[in-house]
This record gives structure tokens, C-alpha cells and sequence, in this order.
């Protein structure tokens, strides 16, 4: 991506927040270990859809495919993109173990270079779980992915809120990565009148996740918008 930098400093701090968008990056990361994720689908994920019929989805940034292989599973017709080829090699391997491979199409995708997640196709649904970019880089990245969802389709958007710093829940990777539902509405201008889109969640709802040490209670980010032109 092309910006304008204002310093040195700020250069390479912002170089250093995208090094951890590389499939260099990820790569290592899934191949260091079996499985990153828990395999499940994401809580948010699983509420959101449920009152809307299935039909085709696209999962941006899919890890190894927990909420893919559950969409799929769910009936809908599934396209799953990451950077990482690691990841997306496990998330065929458990498609096949699942039984819905014939439901689900793998691509690459980069955000910090591909303008769209996956090309000139749209979607009924294109949901992205915990994909936290640079806030020079977000606008660009977020409307690209909301370029993918069609007529009448909805856009999903479930992240880390930045409340999970303040308590110490979450380790601050970087100034600005975790975002709040207005973030994601201001991006796609869903905050102005007559925009595009409807909002039909934004909301930063509270769950308790099981770690080593305990439970610990963690705040989300989820965004609901459905295009409406
Ligand atoms: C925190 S994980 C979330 C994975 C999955 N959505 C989930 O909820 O389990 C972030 C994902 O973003 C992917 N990612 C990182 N940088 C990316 C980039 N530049 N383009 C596309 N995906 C990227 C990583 O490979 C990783 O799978």
C-alpha cells in the first residue's frame, strides 16, 4: 500500500504493525503449531447468522476455517480467503474430515495488497473475525471487504474491542488495532444518511473466555450491515 508517512518513527512503526500482516508472518505462526485456534466457530458469528437463510458466504481472513467449515455445514456455499497457505491447507484437510469440501472453496488473499478479498464476486454474506489492521491501512482494507457483499447481502464484522487493553485482558499489539463498531460504520460511511447500508447491529456485547489462568470477561466488537443499494 502507498501512504503518504509524516516521520521516520512512524514509518517504521507502522512497517512493523504490517509485518504482522504477512503470510511470512502466519505461515510460521499455524505451522508452529497443530492447531491456533479452538476449531469452533466464533460466538458472534454463530448468533449473527442465525436468523438468516443460507445461501453463498465469503469468510475474510478464515484462520483454519472454524466459522467456515460451520457456515458450510449450515448450508451455505462457502469461499474462505487468508494469507496464510498454511492455514488454508488445514482448512481443506478439515473440510474433508467434515464432510463439506464440495461446499467450500479456498483462495489467497492479501489485504494489504488485493483491493478486493475476492475479486468481482459478491455474496450473500461476508463475514471477517478478528482481522485488525493498521488504522492507516482500515478504511482501504474494510471497504474493499464490503465491495464483496451484493444486493441486499450482509456484511459482518466481529473483532477485539480496545476495552480488553484497558483491563489488561488483551496485550496491546499496537496503537489503534483493536476498534470500536464506529470505526467499521465510518469506514463504509454506514454513519451517513442515505448511505448504503442499513445497520442492523453495532454493539459491543461481553463474554467470558477460558484461558489458562481463568475465566476472564472480554468485550467484542460486532457490526451488522446489510446493503440496501
Ligand atoms: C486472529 S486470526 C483470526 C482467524 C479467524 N478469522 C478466526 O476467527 O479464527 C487473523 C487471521 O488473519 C489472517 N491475516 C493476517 N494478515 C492478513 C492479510 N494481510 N490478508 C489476509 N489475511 C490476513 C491471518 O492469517 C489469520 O488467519
Amino acid at each position: 500500500m502507498h501512504r503518504h508517512h509524516r516521520d521516520h518513527a512512524h514509518d517504521d512503526s507502522l512497517e512493523a504493525l504490517r509485518e504482522a500482516l504477512t503470510a511470512g508472518f502466519w505461515d510460521e505462526r499455524y505451522a508452529g503449531s497443530d492447531r491456533v485456534w479452538s476449531g469452533r466457530p466464533n460466538q458472534r458469528l454463530t448468533e449473527q447468522v442465525a436468523d438468516l437463510s443460507p445461501g453463498t458466504a465469503l469468510d475474510v481472513a478464515c484462520g483454519e476455517g472454524g466459522d467456515a467449515i460451520w457456515l458450510a455445514k449450515q448450508g451455505w456455499k462457502v469461499t474462505a480467503v487468508d494469507v496464510s497457505q498454511v492455514a488454508l491447507a488445514r482448512v481443506a484437510d478439515h473440510a474433508e474430515d467434515e464432510g463439506v469440501a464440495d461446499r467450500l472453496r479456498l483462495g489467497f488473499y492479501d489485504a494489504l495488497d488485493d483491493p478486493r478479498p475476492a475479486g468481482r464476486h459478491t455474496f450473500d454474506l461476508v463475514t471477517v473475525s478478528f482481522l485488525h489492521v493498521p488504522v492507516e491501512d482500515f478504511d482501504e482494507i474494510y471497504r474493499g471487504i464490503g465491495a464483496a457483499v451484493g444486493p441486499g447481502g450482509r456484511l459482518l464484522v466481529t473483532a477485539h474491542h480496545p476495552h480488553d487493553v484497558a483491563t489488561g485482558a488483551r496485550h496491546d499489539h499496537g496503537p489503534g488495532l483493536l476498534f470500536e463498531p464506529d470505526r467499521v460504520l465510518a469506514a463504509l460511511g454506514a454513519d451517513r444518511p442515505g448511505s448504503a447500508w442499513e445497520v442492523e447491529v453495532a454493539d459491543t456485547p461481553e463474554r467470558v473466555q477460558q484461558t489458562a489462568d481463568g475465566p476472564l470477561e472480554v468485550r467484542d466488537t460486532v457490526v451488522r450491515l446489510r446493503r440496501t443499494a
